[in-house]
């Protein structure tokens, strides 16, 4: 949520920050601004909605300046104007603060500064902050212009009750940016004779791969010639420098017209690049190196916790499927969000695995600090290379699905149930399943991607389909077992991008209550595959037909029966019941996408969302 972009160079700052921004509008898209300082001093052009608005602005306005801040904003606290916009000066109007986070107590130090002459322009949470860093500034008696501003920073964040990543500057130090973080990531680019803070390593990757992921309570001062990474007590901190893995041009959309649409197509790819190197034929299993867990400690779990929220959370209920049945080891299923403040049980055979796309996930990383807190072995399922889950994790599998920028979730759901496929392998390997049945799975595995793509050649029928509903006042998609989580997946998607209100159930609930809502108006999506449930669904199917609901069903190639009692029918390539979830997905994902195409909706950046929520 919100994305923070900073630059210090020999370049002029604006264009930089400005497409820094775009890479980044995903985290937040509404209002953006810049500050830069040059010259003449210091200029802020800020602006409600999108980022060409503020293009526009900053074309008109011409600021000037080597180095500068910028800001994406997704609103907390205040509304979406060019005043709750940032960068936010202090007092003086010297010194200005870009902010990702939530300022908790940020109303008594608004009072206690109001109180003392105070005037403050936003309704925000974070002006609070730059007005207290301003004041600690000015009062300092600091000799060194550098110190001074990163004293005025500790002493302002020490007052302060929440989560940051801020990036700050002040026009009498024109060769300095201050950033620090807790909560809310923050990176530092290092370049040749510039340097970047950004949200994200996507806002820098076309400038350089070299980034330092910060940590909770570091604090960076960014100058021209370099950079020094500080603990918040003054200590030098731990400094890593990473090679970011993806380049400038996987994070764009290329020919497709939307980043959901080119995500969705590269589902076949981001399989193999899930499994590459993880499926043994030898040895008939799945190799996790990064678990970094022996097989008698993996043979010792006799219980395993899966928590994410959204899209993961799903992928998660999928993966309680699979591994309670290809290992029959007992799992359970935890919003994040929830995990948190419940005192689940745990003992030392207890193994969580976090599932996180951006592995930045407030709520998941609470749920992770959590586990660890009682001990429990936690281990994550990220796609976020250098993210704060898999660096606080105690191991884990990253899925390498490459950047997903379009806010609806896709290849990663594949990508994390894929991840969660190889480590029941890896289980039911040390638990029952025989060399045999090892490669049969690797066999399955190994086919996936090929399937996936006679899937995407239905696109243009599947996108008939949408046109054909695509004013619907509601939609239920229904499944069963494994794919009853794919059920509220398609559901997900098609509320967040098309605003359909659409639900998903376990098909045989239907008749407890949700067949109340079935009406000409309201389509049922049924998952319903061949497999040993597939003639129940097909009841189900019938009571909503008898009651004037349109059906669609996602069915496998061959049962054609359902032709009959469905208005259509979409087919998926045959293939074993636990593998179901990742082939069934892909018709709901091109559904929804269709649908809010369809509708006019910015599937890219649908309303209210970020993709990255960093708070609670
Ligand atoms: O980055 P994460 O996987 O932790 O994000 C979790 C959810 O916020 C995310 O899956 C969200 O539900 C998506 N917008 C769904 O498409």
């Amino acid at each position: 949520m919100c994305g923070i972009v900073g630059y210090i160079g020999n370049r002029q700052a604006g264009p930089i920050l400005l497409d820094g921004l775009r890479r980044l509008e995903y985290r937040g898209y509404d209002s953006a601004g810049v500050a830069l300082c040059g010259a003449s001093g210091l200029h802020i052009v800020k602006k409600a909605g999108r980022i060409d608005n503020l293009r526009q602005a900053v074309d008109a306005a011409q600021p000037e300046g080597t180095m500068g801040i910028s800001h994406t904003r997704w609103a907390t606290h205040g509304p979406a104007t060019d005043e709750n916009a940032h960068p936010h000066p202090d007092q003086g109007g010297k010194l200005v603060l870009v902010h990702n986070g939530v300022i908790e107590n940020y109303q008594s130090i608004r009072d206690q500064l109001a109180a003392k002459g105070h005037v403050f322009h936003s309704q925000t949470d974070t002006e609070v902050l730059s007005h207290l860093v301003g004041t600690f500034f000015d009062e300092s008696t600091e000799k060194d212009g550098t110190q001074r501003l990163v004293g005025a920073v500790k002493a302002a964040l020490d007052r302060v009750k929440g989560t940051y990543g801020i990036a700050v500057m002040h026009a009498e130090l024109p060769g300095v940016i201050v950033g620090a973080r807790l909560g809310s990531p923050l990176i530092v680019g290092l370049g040749k004779n510039e340097h970047f803070l950004a949200s994200d390593v996507a806002a820098v990757v076309n400038h350089t791969r070299d980034v330092v992921y910060l940590n909770d309570y570091d604090i960076v001062i960014i100058t021209r010639e370099g950079y020094d990474v500080q603990s918040h007590q003054g200590t030098p901190a731990e400094v890593k420098v990473s090679r970011v893995e993806f380049s400038a041009d996987d994070a764009e959309k290329g020919d497709f017209p939307h980043y959901m649409l080119k995500e969705i197509h590269e589902q076949p790819q981001s399989l193999r690049n899930a499994m590459r190197g993880r499926l043994s034929r030898d040895e008939c299993t799945a190799v996790l190196g990064g678990l970094n867990m022996t097989p008698r400690e993996l043979a010792q779990i006799d219980r395993i916790i899966l928590a994410g929220c959204g899209t993961a959370y799903h992928a998660a209920m999928v993966g309680e499927y699979l591994i309670e049945t290809l290992s029959r080891v007992p799992t359970e299923v935890e919003i994040a969000s929830e995990f948190r403040y419940r005192n689940v049980p745990a003992n030392k055979n207890t193994l969580q695995f976090v599932m996180s796309q951006s592995g930045e996930t407030i709520d998941t990383l609470a749920a992770m600090r959590e586990g660890q807190r009682k001990g429990i072995r936690c281990l994550g399922i990220v796609n976020t290379v250098g993210s704060t889950i898999a660096r606080e994790s105690d191991g884990g599998v990253y899925i390498h699905a490459g950047p997903e920028i379009g806010v609806a979730a896709t290849k990663t759901f594949t990508s994390q149930v894929t991840i969660l496929t190889l480590i029941s392998l890896l289980l039911g390997r040390i638990h029952h399943l025989s060399s045999v049945d090892g490669l049969e799975m690797i066999d399955e595995l190994e086919a996936l991607p090929d399937k996936i793509v006679t899937i995407l050649k239905q696109a243009d029928k599947i996108k008939a389909i949408a046109e054909k509903h695509c004013h619907a006042e509601g939609m239920l998609f229904m499944g069963r077992q494994a794919n009853y989580p794919v059920a509220l997946e398609g559901a997900l998607k098609m509320k967040e991008i098309s605003y359909i209100y659409a639900s998903g159930h376990p098909s045989a609930e239907l008749k407890h209550g949700v067949i109340a809502l079935v009406k000409p108006d309201m389509p049922s999506v049924f998952i319903a595959p061949d497999d040993a449930v597939f003639d129940k669904n097909v009841s189900n199917i019938e009571e909503v037909r008898a009651r004037k609901g349109p059906v669609i069903a996602v069915t496998t190639e061959g049962r054609t029966e359902l032709e009959r009692i469905t208005d259509d029918v979409i087919y998926v390539p045959e293939c074993p019941g636990y593998l179901t979830p990742i082939l069934n997905v892909i018709p709901l994902q091109l559904l929804s996408y269709h649908t809010a195409v369809a509708r006019g909706c910015d599937v890219d950046k649908p309303r209210n969302l970020a993709k990255s929520v960093t708070v609670e």
